[in-house]
């Protein structure tokens, strides 16, 4: 059965597509089966991140509303052939239940490893929902103030929903500690008292590119959270520490 992880954050803009898509294809790169599945109706764009924008025929209301099967609503990416796309093209017109999107990823999970699923920011119906679908969460944040009292806020709720794992994720990391407001990630992760799970540095190409595969902070990125899982792993079978 797949795991379903849901990338959010407090603040918009931080990178949750971004890491979303990259951690999809590096974990893609290393075999395992991955939908990437875009719970930000009406602001999606994990499809055009991933480069298979048009290519959808149905998108994941269109599996919750029964005008197609689940698996005609995945997308295979044409370079990662175990890697697809669980698109949403459209605004929400009215409620979806987050059980109903819970059921469309449950009758896809048996074939596949991972899903990831983009979170809209801040702590509105949209992100209950895509939490309410997970059973673990990155949270992503920038070092910047504003960025990093939303994360709390998240980081507040996030424990509520009794995840197995909450990692976090500090994108755009600042090397430069010339500058004294900006907190390192490892300050960061203490402040919020979550595991840092990777910092991302800015990169030219990921803004110009979106998918950037040989980059070495996401294929740092997929290791970390691969271990991060084994760590749960070995704490749920009562090994390790
Ligand atoms: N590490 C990075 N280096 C350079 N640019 C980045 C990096 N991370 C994200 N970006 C850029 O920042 C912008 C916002 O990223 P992204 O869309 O992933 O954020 P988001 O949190 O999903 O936003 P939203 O809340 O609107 O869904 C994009 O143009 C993206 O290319
Ligand atoms: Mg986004």
């Amino acid at each position: 059965m797949a795991r379903k992880i849901v990338v959010t954050s407090g603040k918009g803009g931080v990178g949750k597509t971004t890491v979303c898509c990259n951690l999809g294809v590096q974990l893609a790169r290393r075999g395992y089966r991955v939908i990437v599945c875009d719970l930000d109706f009406g602001l999606n764009n994990a499809d055009v991140v991933l480069g298979v924008e048009n290519r959808a025929l149905y998108d994941v209301l269109d599996a919750v509303e029964g005008r197609c099967r689940p698996k005609q609503a995945l997308v295979a990416h044409p370079y990662y052939p175990t890697l697809f796309s669980l698109s949403s093209n459209r605004v929400l017109e009215r409620y979806v239940s987050p059980q109903a999107i819970r059921l469309v990823l449950e009758s896809l999970s048996p074939q596949f490893d991972y899903i990831l699923i983009d979170s809209p920011a801040g702590i509105e119906d949209g992100f209950h929902r895509a939490a309410s679908c997970a059973e673990e969460a990155l949270l992503v944040t920038t070092p910047h103030i504003s960025a990093l009292r939303d994360a709390d806020r998240v980081a507040g709720i996030l424990k509520s929903y009794r995840f197995s794992c909450v990692g976090l994720v500090v994108n755009l990391a600042r090397r430069d500690r010339r500058r004294a407001e900006f907190l390192s990630a490892e300050e960061i992760a203490a402040t919020l008292r979550l595991p840092l799970i990777a910092a991302l540095p800015e990169d030219d190409k990921v803004f110009s590119e979106n998918i950037v595969a040989k980059s070495r902070a996401f294929r740092g990125l997929a290791d970390a959270f691969l271990n991060a899982e084994a760590g749960v792993q070995l704490r749920a079978q009562g090994r390790g520490r």
